[in-house]
């Protein structure tokens, strides 16, 4: 007979969770971790009804096998983040080698290998599909950062086992829900980072609910230059001129504040930084940071916002000498008395060096995913599993 626990422990039997532990890996090793620790945040949650936990993710985009991206390189990290924990790594993601590992009791918790390494992943293949999912029984789709993809573990391992779509997965969604749906005064949302091909989408749905839309980063040469301002050698997207220039024609324009001065440079590698205002801008300058008052103007509406949405660093924040703005910016945020939310792995790489990641209500494990959900599009991994309820 099986006993209370027992029964409780084959609830969910062998789980395997696709989880996003897509990380940045330099020599070999694990770079920034926050994805990785948000992931393994289910382990607890599942451990006593679970007789294993596997998780499978994709690292990178290979064209095929490479040590560089094998998900081995996260195995350390993942240890240390366990503590008492074994981790198996199993370097391979069907077949003899992982049914038999996951009956063997080596450990509760295993790794598969980078899913991307089989082109079953990316061409959607359901007998690939049915191969991986074959020695399991319970399947959680968990990879928040992987739902805008079509790939076969986003919509369809789910097709062979009991699936779930996971805690984090959830959490992910209520959180960029807030964003979509607020309609509180006071909402802010900024956004910085290199590239506005990326974040025009965003910008168009979001715009109606905010109250201010702050743009700083490489993307608001594209703005400017759409005014006739000189902006130098600054980076900028002529293809998305047209767009922004509709934009700051719309009936929404006093919303998008854009910065009044810059930190500028003739050259990135002189590292020598100059402060000027938009009118003073040469054609040798390279807008590489928001200036000083823009900062001052930036500072104000954040202090005084109730919600704040922050996606993408101010400048070329990795030197020293051009990190001014999106450190002041960093700090503001942080000691602001708003909900604060942050999506992009840039942000989060100005968090971890500028202030504390703990200092904000939220911080989203997706990239490309977030902006695709902001835009108001529907994601081939959302909402297509029931939730887990634990
Ligand atoms: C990300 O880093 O945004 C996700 O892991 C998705 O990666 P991908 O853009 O290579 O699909």
């Amino acid at each position: 007979m099986i006993d209370k626990k027992d029964q409780i422990k084959e609830r969910l039997g062998n789980v395997l969770v696709r989880s996003d532990l897509n990380v940045p890996i330099l020599n070999n090793k694990v770079a920034d971790k926050f994805r990785i620790s948000k992931s393994i945040e289910i382990i607890e949650k599942i451990y006593e009804d679970s007789r294993t936990i596997t998780f499978i993710s994709h690292l990178g985009r290979p064209k095929k096998k490479d040590s560089n991206l094998s998900l081995r390189n996260i195995t350390d990290t993942i240890s240390e983040l366990l503590r008492n924990e074994n981790l198996t790594f199993i370097e391979n993601i069907y077949g003899p080698d992982v049914n038999n590992l996951i009956k063997s009791k080596k450990s509760k918790i295993f790794l598969l290998e980078n899913l991307r390494f089989y082109e079953g992943e990316i061409n959607n293949d359901l007998e690939f599909s049915r191969k991986v999912t074959k020695p399991f029984d319970t399947y959680i789709f968990d990879a928040f950062g992987a739902s805008h993809r079509s790939h076969a573990s986003v919509v369809s391992f789910g097709n062979y086992i009991k699936s779930y779509q996971g805690p984090l997965m959830n959490r992910e969604l209520e959180e960029l829900n807030k964003i979509l749906e607020n309609k509180k005064s006071g909402y802010s949302v900024l956004l910085g980072g290199a590239k506005i091909s990326d974040k025009l989408g965003l910008i168009e749905n979001l715009l109606p609910k905010v109250e201010n839309l702050l743009i700083g980063g490489g993307m608001c040469f594209t703005f400017l230059k759409a005014l006739g301002y000189e902006i130098g050698n600054s980076l900028v997207d002529y293809s998305f001129i047209e767009k922004a220039r509709s934009l700051l024609d719309s009936k929404y324009a006093n919303k998008i504040i854009l910065p009044e001065d810059f930190g500028v440079t003739k050259s990135i590698e002189s590292k020598k930084r100059i402060n000027v205002s938009i009118e003073n801008f040469s054609k040798e300058h390279i807008g590489v940071d928001i200036g000083l008052e823009t900062i001052k103007i930036f500072s104000k509406l954040l202090s005084s916002s109730k919600y704040i949405f922050w996606n993408g660093p101010m400048g070329i924040f990795e030197i020293d000498e051009f990190s001014t703005g999106t450190r002041e910016i960093t700090k503001i945020i942080s000691e602001s008395q708003a909900y604060t939310s942050v999506g992009g792995g840039d942000s989060v790489s100005a968090i971890n060096l500028f202030s504390d990641i703990k200092k904000f209500n939220h911080i989203s494990t997706g990239g490309g995913a977030s902006l695709e959900y902001l835009e108001g599009k529907k994601l081939p991994g959302v909402n297509i599993y029931k939730s887990l309820i634990i």
